[in-house]
């Protein structure tokens, strides 16, 4: 059994392959937290906590002997105004107004189904597999607030998933001013706190440092859940690195505001809590409603951040993307984005599309600027319907020469805005998000529309589900393009704005819910403005999004490399771009643009009329040898071998290897930054092999052990010029 409950003791554990989680139910109902960490027996864990007079430390009442008090409690989800300083996971107006929660455990079961929030992303478990869930009913009677906590163990991926159902259980109004996914106390504190920063087009960046006292959180206050910071940490032994020591990495399965933080205490202790940002959040609970919080995942591994990235990528992979698409080959694609940007028109896209098909390329998707009016970044968006004009011709006549050639057709929508400049918001100026009394802010030019409106909602399924039902459409990119300001929507009372935050995601996932269902052959990528809204809760609908407006293959190799401490190879699209690229105007060589888009979902974005028939035929090459290596790279285990955020003397600016679960194939990547003279040779050890098993190496033609590959390592040749980038084929031929 993974979920353990020694009800006269009030022992709760939850374990994992190699993971325990322990809680322990006091008397008066308090539930304290017991332990994360490594797995361990059948032990009676209630030594961990000890009960001293602390000073400064309020007691409950009837605590009178003074050594009890929640401020010095480890607790499994602590409230607010009631004795514990620390950042609560739930807050909470009752009908006193007063800000305060404390919320007391009241039954603990063991269920067989599991349960999910409502409207929300989630983890799904397969029926063949056993996902045992635990639920903790809570109450906190002074003022009616009921909570569920629910607990799903993923025992392979060593994954426990958290989430909260708050109640209504009184009989007037509250108000949830603070409602968290998930809360954790650590008793001692010394680690490193990592994560992923960023902004436009340098998204996802890895940051390390100590954890100091105080606090230090990732957050969103943008609507979604931005380029800035990803609604992931990790909380890592200060010796552990990418092949040993322990790691804890937390992600929320959210697209909104969030909140990710760590808080450690006077006493070395750690906080950790995720979950929707509290910060313009106030929900109204009406007597009997209820409220569910997002999901969030805590992974445990004792083998450093790979061996953490590992069990996150196959959870993700596995169990929140679904659909035909999550284990379909996805698509190498040509996007027309950097190759026209707004100005084409159905011949352009059928001359690209014909030296698409000649390249192997098996899909073109038309991006912005085929609707309404929109020649450029001003005007249109709202008005999806077909720019004939522009185009020279119908969509599915358009739809139809593109298949002709062989290729598949895809869209662009950047669904949830408005033009000013639009019919949609001539006609439904109340639609967009704004504060009554403000004149609403522009971002590109346009305004965000009101997504928590079913009004809307429903607009945008009619507008889009007809488009899709007019031709042979297989894709769409759903791109987002600013964040909101001016939070306040016209459907809801004034003292209702605090939730029009969350209210807009849920509409959004209410849309993609739709869509999806309705659409279940297309297949979606999300987007915003490149990876801004790269997360969880967005990978359940979209199973791969853009991961970065910079198409730079060397600013790739750092955005890649950060986006997959989370996320797996098969979420991230990474495209060919031109040279000099777009965004930095770096000239790289087209071997190294290849060799970095074969890091996750292979697609072009540059016009395939202009390239050399030397380019022409190096990218066919590296086209076809995608194409043979896809079920690696989808379906492989990541391995990461040089950091680009670790400067080596020796130039390589980063190197991984993607090895398949039978470990009978691998390719190896390894990309110099800039040139240096006369380096000395550099061996790269590699990793995820059989030690006993015998590995063929191309090009080189090498036979040489696992063992050797690993513990002596490649013996890398010089990378002549700047940029330049080696691969290498691993083929188990023996042992
Ligand atoms: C931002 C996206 O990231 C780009 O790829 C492109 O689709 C543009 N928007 C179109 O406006």
């Amino acid at each position: 059994m993974s979920i353990q409950y020694e009800k006269e003791k009030g022992l709760i554990r939850l374990n994992t392959r190699s993971s325990t989680y322990a809680m322990q139910l006091l008397p008066g109902g308090y539930l304290a937290h017991l332990y994360y960490g490594p797995r361990v027996g059948a032990d009676d864990l209630r030594y961990l906590i000890r009960y001293v007079d602390r000073p400064q430390a309020p007691n409950p009442p009837g605590s009178e002997d003074r050594i009890f008090s929640l401020n010095i409690l480890p607790q499994e989800y602590p409230g607010f105004g009631c004795g514990d300083y620390r950042s609560a996971a739930v807050n909470c107006r009752g009908a006193d107004g007063c800000f305060a929660a404390d919320l007391r455990a009241e039954a603990v079961e063991v269920l067989t189904d599991t349960m999910l929030p409502v409207g929300l992303p989630h983890f799904h478990a397969f029926a063949s597999e056993a996902h045992d869930t635990l639920r903790i009913r809570m109450a906190d009677p002074a003022i009616g607030l009921q909570a569920e906590l629910y607990y799903t163990l993923f025992e392979e991926q060593d994954a426990i998933v958290r989430w909260t159902r708050f109640i209504n259980g009184g009989e007037t109004p509250l108000i949830l001013d603070r409602a968290m996914s998930f809360s954790l106390d650590f008793a001692a504190g010394d680690f490193d706190w990592l994560q992923l920063w960023g902004g436009w087009s340098r998204e996802r960046h890895v940051e390390r440092s100590p954890l100091r006292h105080g606090i230090q959180a990732a957050e969103s206050r943008r609507g979604a859940s931005s380029s800035q910071h990803n609604p992931f940490i990790a909380l890592a032994s200060p010796t552990a690195d990418e092949t040993q020591g322990e790691v804890y990495g937390f992600a929320l399965a959210y697209s909104g505001n969030h909140l990710c933080f760590a808080e450690k205490d006077q006493y070395g202790g750690v906080r950790v809590g995720l979950g929707i940002h509290p910060e313009a959040f106030a929900w109204t609970l009406e007597p009997g409603g209820s409220f569910d919080t997002p999901q969030c995942a805590a992974v445990y591994a004792s083998d450093g951040l790979g061996g953490m990235s590992r069990k996150f990528h196959l959870l993700i992979q596995r169990h929140l993307c679904r659909g035909p698409w999550r284990d379909r080959p996805r698509p190498v694609l040509i996007n027309n984005w950097e190759a026209t940007y707004f100005q084409f028109n159905a011949d352009k896209l059928a001359a690209i599309a014909a030296d698409a098909a000649r390249l192997g390329i098996e899909m073109l998707v038309m991006d912005d600027g085929w609707f309404g009016k929109r020649d450029d970044d001003r005007s249109g968006l709202g008005d999806w319907t077909v720019n004939e004009a522009k185009l020279g011709c119908t969509l599915p006549e358009l739809v139809s020469r593109i298949r002709e050639q062989g290729l598949q057709f895809g869209i662009w929508f950047e669904p949830e805005m408005v033009s000013p400049d639009s019919d949609l918001y001539r006609r439904h100026p109340d639609w967009i998000l704004k504060a009554p009394s403000r004149t609403p802010s522009l971002g590109r030019s346009q305004y965000v529309l009101d997504m928590s409106r079913p009004e809307v909602v429903d607009y945008l399924y009619g507008a889009m589900a007809a488009i899709l039902r007019s031709a042979e459409i297989t894709y769409v990119k759903w791109d987002m393009n600013r964040y909101i300001t001016e939070a306040g929507s016209a459907a809801l009372s004034p003292n209702r704005q605090g939730e029009v935050f969350h209210r807009y995601i849920l509409g959004v996932y209410r849309l993609l819910d739709q869509l999806t269902a309705d659409f279940p052959e297309v297949l979606f990528e999300g987007c915003a403005s490149g990876g801004g809204r790269f997360d969880p809760g967005m990978l359940y609908y979209t199973p791969q999004i853009w991961t970065s407006d910079d198409t730079d293959a060397i600013e790739r190799l750092s955005i890649q490399y950060g986006t997959s401490l989370l996320y797996p190879p098969a979420c991230m699209a990474c495209h060919v771009s031109a040279v000099p690229n777009h965004q930095v105007a770096r000239t790289t060589p087209l071997e190294t643009r290849t060799a970095a888009a074969m890091a996750g979902v292979f697609g072009c974005e540059l016009d395939l009329t202009t390239l050399s028939r030397e380019e022409k035929e190096i990218l066919g090459r590296e086209i076809a040898r995608y194409k043979r290596l896809r079920p690696l790279i989808m379906e492989g285990e990541l391995y990461r071998l040089k950091s680009p955020f670790e400067k080596g003397e020796r130039g390589l600016g980063a190197a991984w290897m993607l090895v398949s679960r039978d470990k009978t194939h691998a390719l190896v990547t390894a990309v110099q930054a800039m040139a240096i003279p006369d380096t000395p040779f550099f061996r790269l050890r590699l990793q995820g092999l059989l030690p006993q098993a015998a590995y063929r190496v191309e090009p080189d033609g090498f036979i040489l052990s696992g063992a050797a590959l690993m513990g002596a390592g490649l013996n890398l040749p010089y990378i002549i010029g700047d940029y330049g980038a080696l691969t290498y084929e691993l083929t188990m031929c023996g042992g």
